[in-house]
């Protein structure tokens, strides 16, 4: 939309104190603006009766463009919790000249939204009553409305799915909800049952869900346009471990064990970061790879001491069953080589270590890519700041894995364990290949602003940027 109706509740942003102006204020509340302003108040609301006109003082960075748009997300979590308590149902941002800040604000207020009430009673009143956001601008293109939609959109849907409990989202579920997503968005979709997962001897896969009651899935994802920029594929492989109890090394139930469900979240990032890029028909061929079980103790569970073999034909000696997430993504990047892939990129809930390493603040991240690729992906992380902290990847780490009796062994030890757990990986890959340990920033224990509570969501957003600049529609 280019212009603000008359009735539409207004945000206007001021980015400089000292001069504002607004062609849809009358002489004296411009007056009371500018007062307002120079008395130090940087957010100031005018009530027309029948609307209302909210002005924010936001003032950019200088020279910091990531840091500013951060600030501009922010202040739209901050914003939307106003909009809600006043009871408003729609919202119309005024474009200040400045677009990419102006999205960045909108993308705060969209993620800050979100809501999971599935499984409230009362949910019904609970409900926010912001439904829908317009952006009066000039500058702003209808496609570039439809790419924030489409993003945000994924990032809530992922969250969606990592909030769903296991006693919801078991592997088979957790499948079909990959293929609807496929559905709704118009790519390819095939889920592979246990009889195929056996024919194609995916050990690693099967011998974490042998103390399941529920089978095992494999969900092969592919989008592929006729106006496709990249013949060989994007490859994005996800950790769909739909509950994590530790297996027979069973974790601790007080803190460890609590929010396990989230363990799939790697796996609801491929699927819905490709929802996002076909909705958008982004001229990319893309493939996605999920396995999915939960991991759990049962009579017929695998024990630490097991040796199994892999769907590459290599051996691991397991000697800690809660490493679990390393087995199964193993056979899902073995299965890639057969795309002959122009880059993997793996997501996964892998270590506790990776969340001790960064925090919530970033995601910890490793790999064999070009420098040049390895800067361009922690620009674009930068970009959503959905930051990446490269790990070193030295060939040392791999003697942490050997084993005495098979060709490795699933854990490396008391030290670099996010990074052993990278390395694991690597020994399954024979391509471009980034791991992104996300266990740290996947799940929110307390409200982080526009990242919600719970499920993040976070790895869908640098994805999608990280699409857009391969199909050079952005430039950074
Ligand atoms: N799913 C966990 C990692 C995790 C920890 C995810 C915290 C989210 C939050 C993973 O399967 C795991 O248990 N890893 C072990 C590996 C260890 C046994 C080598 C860990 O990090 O303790
Ligand atoms: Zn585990
Ligand atoms: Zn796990």
């Amino acid at each position: 939309m280019s212009t603000a109706g008359k009735d539409d509740h207004l945000l206007l942003v001021v980015n400089d104190k000292s001069s504002f102006d607004s062609p849809l204020l009358e002489t004296e509340e411009k007056q009371f603006v500018r007062t307002s302003l120079k008395e130090g108040k940087t957010q100031i609301t005018i009530n027309q009766y029948k609307r209302m006109i909210y002005v924010q003082l936001l003032t950019p960075v200088s020279n910091d463009r990531v840091k500013s748009m951060e600030n501009w997300r922010k202040a739209g979590a901050q914003l939307a919790g106003r909009f809600n308590a006043a009871g408003h149902q729609s919202i119309t941002l005024v474009d200040n000249g400045n677009s990419d800040l102006l999205l960045a604000l909108a993308e705060g207020i969209i993620l800050s939204n979100y809501q999971f009430l599935k499984y409230k009673s009362n949910g019904k009143k609970e409900i926010n009553s912001l439904k829908s956001i317009s952006v009066a601008s000039k500058k702003i293109n209808k496609t570039e409305i439809d790419r924030l939609q489409f993003v945000t959109q994924a990032t809530c849907k992922a969250r969606d799915l990592v909030n769903e409990p296991q006693s919801f989202l078991n592997a088979v579920v957790f499948a079909k909800e990959l293929q609807q997503l496929a559905k709704d968005a118009g790519f390819k979709s095939v889920v592979f049952d246990k009889k195929k997962i056996k024919s194609l001897k995916m050990g690693g896969l099967l011998s974490v869900n042998l103390g399941s009651v529920q089978p095992p899935t494999f969900t092969v994802m592919e989008y592929k346009p006729a106006k496709a920029i990249n013949k060989k594929p994007i490859v994005l492989v996800g950790k769909g471990v739909v509950y994590d109890t530790g297996g027979m090394s069973l974790k601790p139930t007080a803190n460890s064990m609590d929010y396990m469900k989230c363990d799939m979240a790697g796996g609801a990032v491929v699927g819905t970061a490709i929802y996002a890029a076909a909705k958008a028909k982004l001229p990319l061929y893309i493939v996605g790879l999920v396995p999915a079980t939960d991991n759990r103790l049962d009579g017929d569970a695998y024990v630490p001491g097991d040796v199994i073999t892999m769907m590459s034909g290599k051996t691991v000696e397991v000697l800690n069953t809660d490493a679990e997430g390393r087995l199964i993504l193993a056979d899902a990047l073995h299965y890639a080589k057969r795309y002959d892939p122009e880059l993997v990129l793996e997501f996964s809930t892998l270590t506790g270590s990776a969340a001790a390493t960064l925090g919530p603040y970033g995601i910890v991240a490793m790999g064999n890519v070009n420098e040049e690729l390895k800067a361009k992906l922690i620009s674009c992380g930068d970009e959503v700041y959905e930051r990446l902290g490269i790990m070193p990847f030295w060939d040392e780490y791999n003697d942490l894995l050997k084993s005495d009796i098979a060709d490795l062994r699933n854990i490396g030890g008391a030290n670099a364990g996010a990074i052993t757990a990278g390395k694991f990986l690597e020994n399954f890959t024979d391509y471009p290949f980034l791991h992104l340990d996300i266990a740290g920033p996947a799940f929110s224990k307390s409200n982080d602003s526009y990242r919600g509570k719970n499920g993040t969501g976070v790895g869908v957003r640098f994805l999608f940027e990280y699409f857009l600049r391969r199909a050079g529609i952005k430039k950074n």
